[in-house]
């Protein structure tokens, strides 16, 4: 047992309680960013003058040297310790002796912690941000190939009007652009320091909570040391960012599951992406995709869990927050995971065009404009739709598609029918000539193409 508080206390802690309440097991994962602050603070406090430059300096020294250690597997993180702050605090005084005692000087566990998790938090969201990005752009390149690759579009799962799939994959476009603006919108809320609230009433010491904030960061100090402490709505708003983006994901990998069922066949999943059975060698599963959208309730999980773990907590720190961790790295790396496996699996995922443009043209989909043409002809459109309507059953029963009929058939049901029926029902017109703002008709789509091309274009931060 190594714990930083023992003085108060005559007698040893039960083992058992030790351990139920010893976080170091989980967060040993945030040594990085507990160095990272602890490198400002001192720095800051040998700029106040609260510390000697020189003790200020070694304490920093020490502190990247053990960083260092930590990282290229020189130095283990022992779990004996009650948790990071406590294993770095001790290293610390282990290797540079009394000045070592220095360093929490004007801090708390309960700021340090809330600043390491922020910090951690942060690269997190700007991980995803960057995932995303990679996702979009394989979605781009899709929608590029794929502008006259027409598929049925369906409502209830029944096949309705012809689209292509540049359309369809650009309804995901939207989704994962707004997955990723949204996290933008949140990393400006929680880009804000609580490092210097204290434990929870701020301290007595001349602390430079504008340089720290600056230093690591951030755009400003929290405006109250009770929140700053107690604030966990960040972490809320990044697990429910998660939350959405799995779901979305999660929506993705169901399609790609039908498409690549053996009755839709629109699709051919790579090799490399798939699975076996171990019984039934002609099987192929899409077993990625259908992990993604399983993984997707241990996220809404850890969200769950953090909203009501905090629902209850009076102000400020209360043990009840270090239950903020463990669920929500499980998301993080849940979601990170999901990310890069469903944008490998899509890009190397064969669309059977043919397939999909064949089941577009039985299914019945060009109805709509069928019954569009007669209007256009003069008919009324309710009874353009019951004259259509009638049709469609009448080449249900003969097993054909309404454009495989003589032009003396079609009159039986319409006079108005004429020989430019079959241009204006084919595929490709019923697609190109819906031209609406957001519609799949070919300028339409460029138009949608030139807008994603230049949202990447202004927001890829390595340019
Ligand atoms: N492991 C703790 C947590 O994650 C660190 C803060 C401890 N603070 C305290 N007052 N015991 O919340």
């Amino acid at each position: 047992m190594a714990t930083l508080w023992g003085g108060r206390f005559e007698k040893e802690t039960e083992q058992a309680v030790y351990d139920f309440n010893a976080s170091i097991r989980f967060d040993k994962r945030l040594l990085k960013e507990d160095i990272e602050g602890s490198i400002v603070h001192v720095r800051m406090l040998g700029k106040q003058g609260i510390l000697t430059p020189e003790e200020s300096d070694q304490i920093e020294d020490a502190l990247r040297t053990i960083r260092e250690e930590v990282a290229d597997g020189r130095l283990m993180v022992s779990e004996t310790y009650e948790d990071v702050h406590s294993f770095v605090e001790a290293t610390l005084i282990e290797r540079i002796g009394d000045t070592g005692k220095k360093l929490h000087t004007g801090r708390s566990r309960n700021d340090q912690v809330a600043l390491d998790m922020r910090l951690y938090t942060r690269n997190h969201v700007d991980e995803t941000i960057e995932h995303l990005y990679e996702l979009l752009q394989t979605l781009l390149s899709l929608m590029e190939a794929h502008q006259d690759t027409i598929m049925p579009g369906f409502t209830h799962l029944q096949k309705a009007q012809p689209t292509t799939l540049a359309h369809h994959l650009g309804a995901y476009f939207e989704m994962f652009r707004r997955d990723r603006e949204r996290l933008g919108d949140i990393r400006v809320r929680m880009n804000v320091c609580p490092l210097g609230s204290g434990a929870l009433a701020g301290t007595t010491y001349p602390l430079d909570r504008a340089f720290t904030a600056k230093e690591l960061g951030f755009t400003e100090a929290s405006r109250n040391s009770m929140d700053g402490v107690s604030d966990r709505d960040y972490l809320i708003e990044y697990l429910s960012a998660l939350s959405i983006l799995m779901m979305h994901l999660s929506r993705f990998s169901e399609e790609i599951i039908i498409w690549n069922s053996n009755e839709y066949r629109f699709v051919e999943l790579d090799d490399a992406y798939s699975t076996g059975s171990s019984i039934m060698p002609q099987k192929k599963n899409p077993d990625i995709a259908e992990l993604v959208r399983g993984k997707t309730g241990r996220v809404y999980g850890a969200l769950m869990s953090l909203l009501t773990t905090m629902k209850g907590l009076p102000l400020a720190y209360n043990k009840d927050m270090q239950e903020d961790k463990e669920l929500a790295f499980d998301a993080m790396d849940t979601a990170r995971d999901c990310l890069v496996l469903f944008g490998g699996m899509l890009s190397t995922t064969t669309f059977q065009k043919d397939v999909m443009c064949r089941s577009a043209s039985k299914g019945f989909t060009n109805a709509t404009d069928a019954a569009d043409y007669l209007v256009k002809k003069g008919v009324p459109f309710r009874d353009a739709h019951g004259i259509i309507g009638r049709l469609v059953l009448y080449c249900m029963e003969k097993d054909c598609a309404i454009d495989d009929l003589s032009i003396q058939e079609l009159q039986r049901f319409s006079e108005a029918f004429e020989d430019d029926v079959y241009e204006a029902i084919s595929m490709e017109t019923c697609v190109n000539e819906r031209l609406t703002q957001g519609a799949p008709g070919k300028g339409a789509m460029e138009q949608e193409i030139r807008f994603c091309k230049e949202y990447l274009a202004k927001t890829n931060r390595n340019e």
